[in-house]
C-alpha cells in the first residue's frame, strides 16, 4: 500500500475508499468490510452522504477481527454546506466526531465553496466560508483533527483563503481524471503543496460511463492485462494524486487497490492528452461560486 505524505507530515494511503451513494447498513457493511478485507487502511465520507453511523457500525464489528483499531485506519470526513459559518461549522464537526464515534478524524475537509441555498454571487459565501476554514484550523490545533482541506476549490476559491487562512490546507479533493485533468489547478496545487485527491476517477457511471469505456483507455488496459478501472486509478496514482473509488462490489473493490503494475510513458502521454479530445466534466461545477 503506498502513501503519501502532507504538508504537515500526516501519512495518508494514496487509495481510500469512496462511500459516496453507499447507504444503508447492508450496502455500508459490504462495501467497508469487503474494502477493510482487501487491505484498504483509509474510508473517505462526509455529513452529506448520511452514512456515518454504518462506518462506524462497521468498524466497531471488523476491526476487532482483522487485528486492527481506530489508529490503523485513515478516516475523512466532510463539511456539509449546510453548515458553514462559525457556530454551525462547529456543530457539525463534533456531530461528525460524534456519529463516526471517534474523537478525532484524520482528515477534514470543507465539502464545497458555496453555502446551501444561498445563491452562487452572494458574497456571503466568501464570509462564511472563510468563517468555516478558521474553526477547521482551530480543530487542528487542537489535534482533534489531523489535517484539514478542502473540495471543490477552485483556484479562484485558494486564492481568497490564502489571502486569511493560517493553515494552508493540506488537501484540496476534487473531480480529476483524464476528461477532466484541471492542468491549472494542478499547478497551483503542487506549486502551495496542497495534496490533491481525486475523485470520480472512474467518471462516476461505471461501465457504461464515456471514461471506462473510452476507446484509448480499453487499449491501454488490455495491452497491459488490467482492467479500464485499474488504469485511470493508477494514472491518478501515478500522477501524485491520492483516489477514493467507490464500488459495493467485493471484486471490484479488491481490484482497485491492487495497482501494483506499471504503465509506460507514451500510455501516461496518451491518457494526459485524452482531454484534447475526449473532454468531460461529470460532477457538479464550483467554478461561479464566489
Ligand atoms: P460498483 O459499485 O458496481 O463497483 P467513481 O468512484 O468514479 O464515481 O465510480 C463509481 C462507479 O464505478 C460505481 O458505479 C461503481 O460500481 C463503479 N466501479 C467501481 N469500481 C469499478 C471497477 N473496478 N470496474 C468497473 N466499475 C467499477
Amino acid at each position: 500500500m503506498t502513501e503519501i505524505t502532507l504538508s504537515n507530515g500526516v501519512k495518508m494511503p494514496s487509495v481510500l475508499l469512496g462511500t459516496y451513494r453507499t447507504r444503508g447498513p447492508a450496502a455500508v457493511e459490504l462495501s467497508v468490510k469487503s474494502a477493510l478485507e482487501s487491505g484498504y487502511l483509509g474510508i473517505d465520507t462526509a455529513a452529506v452522504y448520511r452514512n456515518h453511523k454504518d462506518i462506524a457500525g462497521t468498524l466497531a464489528k471488523t476491526l476487532p477481527g482483522l487485528n486492527l483499531s481506530r489508529r490503523d485506519i485513515f478516516l475523512t470526513s466532510k463539511l456539509s454546506p449546510q453548515d458553514h459559518g462559525t457556530e454551525k461549522c462547529k456543530d457539525g464537526i463534533l456531530k461528525c466526531l460524534d456519529e463516526l464515534e471517534t474523537d478525532y478524524l484524520d482528515l477534514f475537509l470543507i465539502h464545497w465553496p458555496g453555502v446551501q441555498k444561498l445563491q452562487l454571487d452572494d458574497p456571503q459565501n466568501k464570509l462564511l466560508r472563510a468563517e468555516s476554514w478558521r474553526v477547521l484550523e482551530d480543530f487542528y490545533k487542537s489535534g482533534k483533527l489531523r489535517s484539514i482541506g478542502v473540495s471543490n476549490y477552485t483556484v479562484q476559491h485558494l486564492e481568497h483563503l490564502m489571502e486569511h487562512c493560517t493553515v494552508v490546507p493540506h488537501v484540496n479533493q476534487v473531480e480529476l481524471h483524464p476528461h477532466y485533468p484541471q492542468d491549472d489547478l494542478v499547478k497551483f496545487c503542487s506549486t502551495h503543496s496542497i495534496h490533491l485527491q481525486a475523485y470520480s476517477s472512474l467518471g462516476q457511471n461505471g461501465v457504461s460511463g464515456k471514461l471506462l469505456s473510452s476507446k484509448s483507455v480499453l487499449e491501454i488496459a488490455s495491452n497491459i492485462d488490467k482492467t479500464p478501472a485499474q488504469v485511470l486509478l493508477k494514472w491518478g496514482v501515478l500522477r501524485g494524486f491520492s483516489v477514493l473509488p467507490k464500488s459495493t462490489n467485493p471484486e471490484h473493490i479488491k481490484l482497485n487497490l491492487n495497482l501494483d503494475f506499471h504503465i509506460s510513458d507514451l500510455d501516461m502521454t496518451t491518457l494526459n492528452n485524452l482531454h484534447c479530445t475526449e473532454f468531460e466534466k461529470y460532477a457538479w461545477d464550483p467554478a461561479n461560486i464566489i
